[in-house]
């Protein structure tokens, strides 16, 4: 037996084609605000795919490429004017951001309905009580790919690595929410591996190439690899041994090709309920 492949790439494509027949017959044109502040190699290509995906899908996109030494009131004097723009639906500001920036302040500071990550503490507020507005694309698109792979979330043991605000807290509060009882382990967590040998369902934000290994698994168990690591000769493995588990697991993504394509179409997915959201919005209060 092999483990289904979940293939993200293919997952986002129908999404982003539902999307586009949408966004189509909208009114106007969604507008989505990346901001990136500083020359970090991924953080350059992960807004690019982001911009691109929203250009192909009739999202207007505007970049504000920023230099690393712009002051913290400058940018949130920036996140100010995007807020107040009324053809800006849905902003985001690319993580990391330089030391001397605040990331709690900024993140504040965007307007909690265009806060299309759902970083905002009022949106991470309304995930953990199971009334969830923007919920963090990584997370969510995760979330997809589990329902594709047909496991009942019921009852699941669901033990999820990493207990970052991006990803692992975001995820354990979706897995809870969707009946899973969740182990959450992160670098400090004694025997690893007692806890992912119990997981029907294993998901991975380590951040540790080919962490784990075929020995940590249960078998049948559905397993979402989220690492992206880049080896000295370019190539890009995920933290899950995924060839090694191939005939233990159940159904796994691959690296490249799961998670990845899947956090830009849950963005463009955010965006427009956030469109949809300032058109309700935009009833109810007429200028
Ligand atoms: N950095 C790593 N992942 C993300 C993400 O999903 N959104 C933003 N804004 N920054 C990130």
């Amino acid at each position: 037996m092999s483990a289904k492949i979940l293939d993200g790439r293919v997952r986002a494509s129908q999404i982003l084609a539902s999307l586009k027949e949408k966004i189509h017959s909208a009114a106007r044109a969604p507008g989505l605000c990346a901001v990136r502040v500083g020359d970090n190699h991924a953080s350059e290509i992960y807004v690019r795919n982001k911009i691109k995906c929203a250009q192909e899908i009739g999202i207007r996109s505007v970049l504000h490429a920023l230099d690393k030494q712009i002051s913290e009131p400058e940018l949130l004097r920036l996140i100010h004017e995007l807020n107040h723009d009324s053809q800006i639906d849905g902003i985001l500001v690319q993580l990391p951001l330089p030391a001397h920036i605040s990331t709690e302040k900024i993140l504040q500071a965007i307007s909690p309905v265009k806060d299309v990550d759902g970083f905002h503490p009022e949106n991470i507020g309304l995930l953990s009580i199971g009334k969830p507005r923007f919920v963090p694309c990584t997370p969510k698109g995760c979330l997809d790919l589990i329902q594709a792979s047909g496991l009942d979330l019921l009852g699941t043991h669901a033990v999820i690595i990493g207990r970052s605000n991006i990803v692992g807290k975001p995820m354990a509060q979706l897995l809870m929410n969707s009946e899973a009882t969740v182990t959450v382990c992160h670098k400090n967590t004694r025997n690893l591996k007692n806890f992912t040998q119990q997981a029907d369902l294993l998901v991975v934000a380590a951040g540790s190439p080919h962490l784990i290994k075929p020995d940590f698994i249960k078998p049948g168990a559905v397993i979402l690899d989220i690492g992206i690591n880049r080896l000295p000769d370019g190539k890009l493995i995920g933290d899950v041994d995924t060839e090694g588990v191939m005939s233990i697991a159940r159904a796994i993504t691959p690296v490249p090709g799961g998670v990845g394509p899947m956090t830009s179409a849950m963005l463009m997915e955010n965006t427009w309920i956030a469109y949809t959201l300032g058109i309700q919005h935009s009833h109810r209060y007429p200028e």
